[in-house]
């Protein structure tokens, strides 16, 4: 009998969900993927249809356990997925009542003024580490059960669940036999203390939710639940579940204080491991849990940029500027600079530092002398200096003793941008060998809790760096790039912010 040793980890991000099975040397066996559709019924409205996730996930799965050698290798899955969008269906027939609304979604900006200006914001500050913004989940469960006709009754009644992707995922995998969200997740509804790691029952009263309709909450690895046998064949242990971010953290190995990942996917996030205390930030980050392993909870401080390699994604099929992201590490070495021309990718507004819903985005400095590789290089520029105001706000707040950084997704494939990177930040950035370091995380997650790997330090053992890019510019044009990019900024933030 061949021994269970592989394990599958699906990945549901943003704009794709992929399924890879690892071996226990965290070696790529097989990888599917796909893209989905995205929906935009009105300007800042952003939905995901979830009949469209889970047909994507369960393909996705079932292809790379076939590539992998089939489901008699796997000894469990994990589930990583974009966190804060959110979804309601029914108990009953497991039937969502309406479209997924997606983090980068705005259509509570609003509401979310409106209880900042009530000065709610302290009290959600200080109960889950987050700031009133239309980005986390609590604004948009209010929205649908004030939308929906008839839902907040039902809801009250206990027929409806509510849950992020990752729970969603876990209730269909389990055919409907688990209804619950790991910690990470939970952490970035803005319904959950993170102190006391319960939901927070004055967080509830304030958004209007009803906690009937609220899933249970778990630890990141362990028995979550089994697969129902129709899905795969046979019944298979879920062992790990985190949202992508913190799965990029434990992927990478950042298990020490001071260590810190970037991960460029649709956004970026930064997360620095702050140990076993949260940290509280006084420049508009986030403390977030990063992982909760055997009761033992690690605390993480986020910076969340929401535009990064969807500026890429903007330059190809908005702009039709390129037809393959790759062609922008060739166009940004092709010229010197970026001729002045700065881009500041607002397109759903800015998260970390400024936080400002309303912002959009904004190209500025053209001159007759522009062409497309210098547009091209200021997106990727844009990248690395929304970074810069990330680490410089983790360095004010005290907590960034990071020498290096960590960089996966996308984008870090781009050698010419993570050179950018490590010139802009005046920091070593270290890229490692397997790029899908959020895949890797939520397998190395259910891997512990089914007896492939025995602790996070035999996991530290098993991350492997590919290279490692040093800063090379001097300080004067660091400080004269920096400034152009200030000045953008400012003309881009609506005015107050
Ligand atoms: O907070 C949103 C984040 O989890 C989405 O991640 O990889 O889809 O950009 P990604």
């Amino acid at each position: 009998m061949t021994k269970k040793t592989n394990i599958l980890a699906i990945d549901q991000g943003t704009t794709s969900t992929r399924a890879i099975v690892f071996d226990r040397k965290a070696k790529t066996l097989s990888l599917a993927r796909r893209e989905f559709p995205q929906h935009y019924p009105a300007p800042g409205w952003v939905e995901h249809d979830v009949e469209d996730i889970w047909r994507d996930a369960l393909t996705t799965a079932r292809e790379a356990i076939a590539e992998a050698g089939g489901v008699e290798t796997i000894a469990g899955l994990g589930i990583t997925s974009q966190r804060e969008t959110v979804v309601l269906w029914e108990r009953e027939t497991g039937k969502p009542v309406h479209r997924a609304i997606v983090w980068q979604d705005r259509r509570t900006a609003q509401f979310c003024a409106d209880l900042r200006r009530d000065g709610a914001e302290s009290l959600v500050r200080e109960r889950t580490g987050l700031l009133l913004d239309p980005y986390f989940s609590a604004s948009k469960v209010a929205w649908l059960l004030d939308t929906v006709p008839g839902l907040r009754a039902r809801a009250e009644a206990g027929e409806i669940a509510m849950g992020t992707i990752d729970c969603f995922l876990l209730w269909r995998l389990t055919g409907g036999e688990v209804h619950a969200t790991d910690i990470t997740n939970a952490s970035r509804t803005c319904l959950f203390n993170i102190h006391t790691q319960t939901w927070d029952p004055e967080l509830l009263a304030l958004f209007g939710v009803p906690d009937a309709i609220l899933p249970s909450i778990c630890d990141n690895s362990g028995a979550l639940g089994m697969t129902a046998a129709e899905h795969f064949g046979v019944a298979l242990p879920i062992g790990g579940m985190a949202g992508d971010q913190h799965a990029a953290l434990v992927g990478q190995a950042c298990f020490r204080p001071g260590m810190a990942k970037a991960t460029y996917g649709t956004g970026c996030f930064m997360l620095l491991n702050t140990g076993e205390k949260p940290v509280e930030s006084h420049h508009r980050l986030l403390t977030t849990i990063g992982y909760r392993i055997g009761g033992k909870t690690t605390y993480a401080l986020e910076g969340s940029i929401f535009v990064a390699g969807a500026a890429i994604k903007w330059l190809r099929d908005g702009l039709h500027l390129i037809t393959h992201a790759s062609q922008t590490d060739d166009m940004a070495t092709r010229v010197e600079d970026s001729h002045g021309v700065y881009m500041v990718p607002g397109f759903v507004g800015l998260g970390a530092p400024h936080w400002d819903p309303d912002a959009r985005g904004l190209i500025c400095g053209l001159t007759l002398g522009s062409t497309q590789a210098h547009i091209a290089r200021a997106a990727l520029e844009s990248v690395a200096y929304q970074t810069f105001d990330l680490a410089h706000a983790m360095r004010e707040d005290g907590a960034m003793q990071a020498r290096t950084l960590r960089i996966d997704g996308g984008m870090s494939a781009n050698d010419w941008f993570s050179q950018f990177l490590a010139n802009i930040l005046d920091t070593d950035v270290q890229r490692p060998a397997d790029l899908e370091t959020t895949a890797l995380g939520a397998a190395f997650l259910a891997g512990l809790a089914t007896g492939v790997w025995s602790s996070l330090e035999e996991i530290a053992t098993i991350w492997q760096q590919e290279r490692v890019f040093r800063p090379a510019i001097d300080s004067a044009l660091r400080a004269e790039l920096l400034e152009g990019w200030n000045d953008a900024v400012r003309r881009t933030l609506t005015p107050g912010t």
